[in-house]
């Protein structure tokens, strides 16, 4: 499974790929605005450091507007896709960009039948939000795994990105259902190495390993 990493911020995005487990980037207009920076040279930025798929927002609600902002932020790497919420509109500009060979994201993904739709439509990724799910009190991952089953029914070639991931739990979930990808939070990517039993038991070798003649 690829593991994206849910953020805009660099420093992030570079102890990401520093640890050498950093497949991709997923950016939204939220995390964009928490860095101060202009939206275009923080992108190419974010696409330079990571080689894998970053995906980038449009803020447009019209297919038409759509389309036009994202032939605009395709110009921007190689590696970047556009991101396209999943409402009527934007599964038409979806459609259109898949025509044009744009790689999309369809974010904002509460249920499977919105993840057929995007399929359908020719969504490169479609990306459920499973955490928020969760926090209005229903099954994220349900909503994750119906969509997996629809996926592999019919042999739709879009990737599933588990996002909105609240912890270490919603990667190990999203990996046994067989997802291709999940994006997360920095915090949630440190809280996957972490271990007290590792910490006491690393400890203590190296305490051990003191006594050893040199
Ligand atoms: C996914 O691509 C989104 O950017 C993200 O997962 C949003 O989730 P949040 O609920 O953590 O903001």
């Amino acid at each position: 499974m690829k593991f994206f990493i849910d953020t805009a911020s660099v420093d992030e995005i570079k102890q990401a790929m520093d640890w050498g487990i950093l497949d991709g980037v997923t950016t939204n207009p939220t995390h964009i605005s928490k860095e101060g920076r202009k939206f275009r040279e923080l992108v190419e930025e974010i696409c330079a450091i990571c080689p894998g798929p970053v995906s980038a927002e449009v803020v447009a609600t019209d297919a038409e507007g759509m389309v036009r902002e994202a032939r605009d932020i395709n110009k921007i790497a190689d590696n970047i896709v556009v991101k396209i919420p999943t409402i009527p509109e934007g599964v038409k500009a979806i459609k259109l960009l898949k025509e044009e060979g744009i790689k999309t994201n369809a974010t904002l993904i509460f249920s499977a039948a919105q993840g057929l739709l995007v399929a359908k439509a020719g969504a490169t990724y479609a990306s459920p939000f499973v955490g928020r799910l969760d926090n209005a009190g229903q099954d994220g991952m349900e909503v994750a795994e119906q969509i997996k089953t629809i996926y592999d029914n019919y042999g739709f070639p879009t990737e599933i990105i588990v996002a909105a991931a609240r912890g270490p739990h919603h990667v190990l979930y999203a990996a046994l259902m067989g997802a291709h990808i999940t994006t997360m939070r920095f915090e949630i990517m440190e809280q996957l190495f972490q271990h007290p039993m590792t910490d006491v038991g690393l400890e203590r070798f190296l305490e051990d390993w003191k006594k050893v003649p040199q």
